[in-house]
């Protein structure tokens, strides 16, 4: 048995229960974004002349009840109502106890999640998820459970399946065809969003995010429900698909939908049959959530609040957080290792690259997702002609001649730059040097990773056939 201190809370482990200590960084970031979430809702109820009475927080899945024990002592606020559920009956004595000698005063229960989601539906203001391997199963019951703008925040470990290695168990279970392209992790997120906010759209309800991250080997979003049968219509508008090129980087996105006179309405395929650079067929993924991920208001009071509290992954708070609050509003992004790999050319720096794209009129950040990710308001050709103007400017006697002749990065360096020539050397801006000088994407410490789930004995009761099904699905990584 041991102590683990994190936070506020001081709980012991006994084996059989899952805690861990990777996911610190994931519960540090969850109280900040519950307490900016909680001092919102009660300065907006003052300003309507009605009570705050405290939060209702409903953990379905809480292991050891650390999550609950930090959101109880945490967030700064009354708490009304607190509910740590779990189905393993050592995971709920260990609740109790843990509850108990850190003086928390919260119900313990022991349920399947859906169960105690469904028998008290619209009544929390916050919802947590997260559960071994993949959320998809719980999330009809989620969107419900929470009250008309109340807060779900949902963790799933199922990076592998959601980055495409099984587009068919994506598709079963989140509906959409996710991509093994280098921006795979932000459209993991996308996915899963799809798939909260169409789950949504059957109750009228509709998800909107207020920070969506995709980190380490999981990904974590924390959106508003709110109910609105004229936002649900708006859904339409705000769902993607995504053609892929199979022999070059080129990507597109097709709204299924639009804002029409009076109502939303679909659109026309105006795309390409085939890939207008390279001549290469296309694949066809998605859906996904193609609103914001973030809501930067809601990210700089996350911000603010991380530097009145001592956490300990600080560090890395703040660098996802501020490299989040800098993200351009576009989906998807592009990694300019594999774009330069692609072309075979000398690698551009970042610097060099953000020269080319600045001097091209057009605005780059950084995704959070990872360094050489970037997102940028670019049409596909005009990337492609920085490129192409790169290679003849800087490489010009191997401008082709280091490519296979037959290759799709011929074919595309072939075409003539529509756009002039940018400049590769200007300087950084100041705000990109405040921005680049944080440390955003800070090294994690030994030991961590995902961990096994628990084995105990509660394993036992579940019936031999739901073990089996898992052991198919199951591309789990905890
Ligand atoms: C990843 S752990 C939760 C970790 C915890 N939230 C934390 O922050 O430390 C997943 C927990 O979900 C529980 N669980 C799995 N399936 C469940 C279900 N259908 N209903 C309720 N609990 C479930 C497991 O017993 C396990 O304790
Ligand atoms: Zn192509």
């Amino acid at each position: 048995m041991a102590l683990h201190i994190e936070g506020s809370a001081q709980v012991l482990l006994k084996s059989g229960v899952f805690l861990n200590p990777a996911q610190v960084f994931n519960r540090d970031m969850s109280v900040l974004v519950t307490s900016v979430y909680a001092q919102r809702l009660k300065t907006k109820l003052e300003t309507q002349g009605r009570p705050f009475q405290g939060l209702n927080i409903l953990e379905p899945m809480a292991a050891s009840g650390i999550r609950s024990i930090r959101y109880y002592k945490e967030i700064n606020q009354p708490i009304q109502r607190l509910i740590a559920n779990d189905l393993s009956p050592e995971a709920v004595e260990e609740i109790k106890q843990n509850f108990e000698s850190n003086n928390v005063m919260g119900e313990v229960t022991q349920a399947d999640a859906c169960e105690i989601m469904y028998r008290n539906k619209g009544v929390w203001d916050i919802v947590d998820l997260d559960p071994y391997g993949s959320v998809a199963s719980f999330i009809d019951a989620g969107v419900q459970a929470v009250k008309s703008g109340g807060l779900l925040c949902v963790t799933s470990t199922d990076v592998s399946t959601l980055c495409g290695n099984n587009p068919d168990t994506c598709f079963y279970k989140y509906q959409s065809i996710p991509t093994k392209a280098k921006h795979c992790h932000e459209f993991a997120l996308r996915v899963l969003l799809y798939q909260l906010n169409a789950s949504a759209n059957k109750y009228q309800l509709v998800v909107k995010p207020l920070l969506s991250l995709s980190v380490d080997f999981y990904v974590r979003v924390f959106v508003q429900v709110i109910s609105s049968a004229l936002e649900a219509k708006k859904s339409i508008a705000k769902s993607a698909l995504v053609f892929q090129c199979t022999q070059c980087p080129a990507y597109y996105l097709h709204y299924l939908g639009r804002e029409g006179r009076n109502k939303y309405t679909t659109n026309v395929f105006e795309g390409h049959s085939v890939c207008p650079e390279c001549g290469g067929k296309f694949l066809i993924q998605g859906p996904i959530y193609a609103g914001n991920l973030h809501e930067k208001d809601f990210v700089d009071e996350v911000i603010q609040t991380l530097e009145e509290r001592n956490m300990k992954t600080h560090d890395k708070l703040k660098g996802v957080l501020v490299c989040v609050k800098d993200e351009l509003d576009i989906p998807l992004n592009w990694d300019l290792s594999m774009l330069c790999k692609f072309f075979k050319s000398q690698v551009m720096s970042q610097k060099q690259f953000r020269s080319a794209v600045r001097s091209s009129g057009l605005n780059i950040s950084q995704s959070h997702t990872h360094p050489m990710k970037y997102k940028i308001n670019v049409e596909v050709s005009q990337l492609f002609d920085i490129f192409r103007h790169w290679k003849k400017t800087i490489a010009s006697d191997r401008y082709i001649s280091n490519l296979p002749e037959d290759s799709a990065a011929v074919r595309v360096l072939n075409k003539e730059p529509k756009t002039p020539c940018p400049d590769f050397e200007q300087e950084l801006t100041e705000h990109e040097q405040s921005v680049l000088s944080s440390i955003r994407f800070p090294p994690n410490e030994a030991n961590w990773g995902p961990k096994p789930r628990a084995k105990r004995q509660a394993d036992t009761n579940i019936d031999e056939s739901k073990k089996k099904k898992q052991e198919i699905e199951d591309d789990t990584e905890e």
